[in-house]
């Protein structure tokens, strides 16, 4: 087993099979122990963190295999906080997609002079660059054609992909009486024929779930939605 990438919240092995291993940690993005989806930097760090994650990133990820969505998931060992996952390419450098379902966080910052603080958006799909020096810009389907990114039919598989996903864990969410605000997706290609799949991990670290109008803390949502 080799460790080919240490990330924020999680370590990337490779397989002696060829596949890899993902390693979820205790680190959790944020500032100066304040939890923040949308940081780009290790801001905490909480016993269970990715025990936590992993339950819930097992959960979503068995959910969309059972709804037939393609994903990188294999299996996972709950106790050693590991997933193993198909290995994916990714487009350039990496890409996150977010779904709004509310406008906050980013959403308001960037928009503010036009959007109200949680007022409904429609299934509302972002793309941003992995790009941690310069604050992941948010990029266009014409910049992402142009630059040599996607393809205008894989920014489309891409949408639709992340449209049906998020509306997906929406509803699970729902079941336990929790509103989905927003979501952040990772995709990539794999196999043989490069198909387009869901990589990364689903849980309270990627989204912002609200119940009663007040916001759910990651370890929280896994309390109420596991088991
Ligand atoms: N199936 C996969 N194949 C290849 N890479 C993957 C796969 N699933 C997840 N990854 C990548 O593994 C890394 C997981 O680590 P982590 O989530 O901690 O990264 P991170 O700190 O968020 O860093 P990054 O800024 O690259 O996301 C991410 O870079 C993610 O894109
Ligand atoms: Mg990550």
């Amino acid at each position: 087993m080799k460790l080919i990438y240490q990330g924020k919240t999680k370590d990337v092995y490779q397989l002696e099979d060829g596949n890899y291993l993902l390693k979820f940690k205790d680190d959790m993005t944020g500032e100066n122990g304040v939890f923040d989806p949308g940081a780009n930097t290790v801001g905490l760090t909480v016993e269970g963190a990715g025990k936590a994650g992993l339950k819930l990133t097992k959960m979503f990820f068995e959910k969309l295999r059972d709804e037939g969505i393609p994903t990188h998931y294999i299996d996972c060992n709950i106790e050693e906080a590991t997933m193993k996952v198909k290995p994916a390419t990714l487009f350039g450098n990496g890409l996150e997609v977010i779904c709004r379902f509310r406008a906050v966080g980013s959403f308001i910052r960037r928009y503010g002079m036009y959007a109200k603080e949680g007022q409904p958006l429609d299934s509302f799909v972002e793309v941003t660059l992995k790009d941690d020096a310069r604050q992941d810009p948010p990029i266009s389907e014409d910049a992402l054609h142009m630059l040599g990114i996607l393809t205008r039919e894989e920014y489309k598989i891409l949408k639709d992909l992340t449209i049906k996903i998020s509306n997906i864990i929406k509803d699970e969410l729902a079941k336990k009486g929790i509103e989905l605000y927003d979501i952040k997706l990772e995709f990539g290609r794999i196999g043989e024929d490069k198909h387009i799949a869901l990589i990364d991990e689903i849980s309270g670290g990627n989204m912002r779930a609200y119940k009663d109008g007040k916001y759910i803390e990651p370890l929280e949502l896994e309390k109420l939605l596991v088991n």
